[in-house]
């Protein structure tokens, strides 16, 4: 049996605080933060695919739930090729999922029950389907039309090459060649994603001051933030040069072989360059200086989705006059493993500390293989999701929660003739990666079969019973319905969890301090258990095959049942110390 961390260990780690916590601190700060996909949330009028009146009338449970906002993935008019972050029309809604009215009523409504909404918005890239992208292929290169995205000529003698050696996120080339008005074989566009996502020109004022409408927009509909799409791609090295790439070992003359070489990693003309933030900054201002439509407190936040490769550049978006928040992605990249969790912990904090900013957590979202199965799969997988969920939940700062993991969803294996992610398309089929639809399965709401009241039974866009994307057969018992009331379940896990952090977490301390792992020889550690406090809050979770015994003072939360004072590996507790 391993020996408990030692809460006073004269050697513990304590991160630097970021701010304290007051009663009047901004809304985001300490927020839990629900994410919804609406195409798989909740579908009202039974065509197969979720909608915001589905939403609408599901918001009660979130409430119920214990969250402070939701952020809502696109749901403007889009030819879903990218189920949304391909836009047509940022000003709108797609009639897939309902009306601007529909959105008016789902502000309206999560408003009344105290939570807030975050808007998502896709600026790196629009639809090919965009009017202006329409307008740019019909007019001649060097055209203003052409200037607000990414066109170049191609290279080799007649063109046909593309301009660079870039490929997409999604697999394959980052370019796709047009054929002229002429009918002549053109010019080639940029697109880091789907050939359906042209990426803006963002050193073109045509597109800065057309972003800057779309934020007053939505704040002037009553949106309280914005989740800002692939934030640290919008602005590209200007000559769109190489990306430099280490010659594979059998091809060393790399040049002739560029895309078929393996990369270096840490030459990225095309992410995270300094005029980003420039374009955070002018936004920051705009947000700031809005008046609030219904006399509620101007505190617009805006969140970055920015992949970056170390803690210090994902602080660089939260610096003081940009935005507010950043996806902490390093705790959803985490083995399961105590010493990379107090890795991440730590490094986190100390990045944002030296500007000032509160960090994020995140374990899911609708990008990323669900965290069940990430860490194992099945019981013991589950398992230790639920344990590093409330291990998230007690650190200082906002967390995000993706729809469905508060049911212990697992990734579902979608078959390969109904998968539908861009992904799968460009490159998925050949690498084996299925893509990003198993995370994105409807939800299940209640009853013993598909669509599980996702949608109604009879719906007519229904295929065979099942919504766009087909749910498992065993899904009964995990519905919300199946789990709502049942101890030990993980929706009521998450309930308490966040009744818990309310009470205890909300106003402790902002100061985490690492007890365990050490690395440290003298301070008996235990590098298998991370355990941290904030003031009178200890925080354990068992990441070792052995028990712990664990130290005294009340268990307020638990992700497993207790016998006595053991906590059995793949577990976390959480413990008020007197
Ligand atoms: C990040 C989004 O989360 C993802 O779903 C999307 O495919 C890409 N950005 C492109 O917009």
């Amino acid at each position: 049996m391993a020996e408990h961390p030692a809460a006073d260990d004269a050697t513990a780690a304590t991160s630097p605080s970021t701010s304290p916590t007051s009663a009047d601190e901004p809304w985001w700060r300490q927020a839990v933060t629900y994410q919804i996909y609406p195409r798989s949330f909740a579908d009202s009028d039974g065509d197969g695919v979720g909608d915001l009146p589905g939403i609408t009338e599901r918001l009660p449970y979130l409430a119920e739930l214990g969250v402070d906002a939701v952020w809502i993935s696109p749901f403007y008019p889009s030819p879903q090729r990218d189920h949304g972050y391909d836009v047509t029309d940022y000003c709108d809604v797609d009639p897939l999922f309902g009306t601007l009215d529909d959105a008016d009523a789902l502000l309206a409504r999560a408003h009344e029950l105290g939570l807030r909404v975050i808007v998502d918005l896709v600026p790196n890239h629009t639809s090919s389907d965009h009017p202006w992208f329409r307008e740019a292929l019909t007019a001649p290169p060097g055209s203003p039309a052409r200037a607000r995205y990414l066109f170049r000529d191609g290279r080799g003698e007649d063109g046909s090459e593309p301009p660079n050696n870039w490929t997409s996120v999604f697999g394959g080339p980052a370019w796709t060649r047009v054929t002229e008005p002429d009918g002549t074989p053109g010019q080639w566009y940029l697109h880091l994603f789907d050939a359906g996502q042209p990426d803006l020109n963002w050193r073109n004022p045509e597109v800065e001051a057309m972003f800057e409408e779309v934020l007053r927009f939505w704040v002037g509909r009553g949106a309280d933030g914005f989740r800002v799409d692939v934030a640290h791609g919008l602005v590209k090295e200007e000559s769109l040069r190489d990306q430099r790439v280490a010659p594979a070992p059998d091809h060393p003359s790399g040049d002739e072989q560029a895309m078929m070489v393996t990369r270096v990693d840490d030459d990225e003309p095309m992410w995270d360059q300094p005029e980003v933030h420039d374009i955070y900054r002018r936004w920051r201002e705009v947000l700031d200086g809005l008046p609030s439509p219904d006399g509620r407190p101007q505190d617009r936040m805006m969140v970055a989705e920015a992949w970056t490769k170390t803690p210090e550049a994902m602080a660089r978006y939260v610096r003081p006059g940009e935005m507010q928040q950043a996806f902490n992605f390093a705790w959803l990249q985490a083995t399961w493993s105590a010493e990379e969790f107090a890795d991440v912990v730590t490094g986190s904090l100390a990045a944002l500390a030296d500007v000032s900013a509160a960090p994020t957590w995140v374990l899911s979202n609708h990008d990323v293989v669900r965290h069940p199965t990430r860490y194992g799969g099945g019981p013991r997988g589950l398992a230790r999701a639920r344990a590093a969920t409330i291990t998230m939940l007690a650190l200082p700062g906002g967390a995000y929660l993706y729809q469905g993991e508060e049911l212990g969803l697992e990734q579902a294996s979608v078959p390969e003739d109904l998968r539908q992610d861009p992904a799968w398309f460009r490159s998925g089929a050949e690498t084996g990666d299925p893509g990003r639809d198993g995370c994105r399965v409807p939800m299940p709401w209640a009853g013993e079969a598909p669509p599980y009241a996702f949608s109604p039974s009879d719906g007519a866009g229904l295929r065979d019973g099942q919504p766009w994307l087909p749910q498992p057969e065993d899904w009964g018992p995990l519905t919300v319905a199946a789990q709502t009331g049942q101890p030990g379940s993980t929706l009521e896990l998450y309930r308490r969890a966040l009744a818990v952090r309310r009470e205890h977490a909300r106003g402790a301390s902002e100061q985490v301090t690492l007890l365990s792992p050490s690395r440290g020889e003298a301070t008996g550690g235990d590098p298998e258990v991370l355990a941290f406090t904030r003031g009178r809050l200890l925080v354990v979770l068992n990441c070792g095959d052995a028990p712990v015994e664990l130290p005294a003072g009340e268990v307020v939360l638990s992700s497993t049942d207790l016998e006595g004072r053991l906590l059995p590996p793949d577990a976390a507790v959480w413990i008020l110390r007197e």
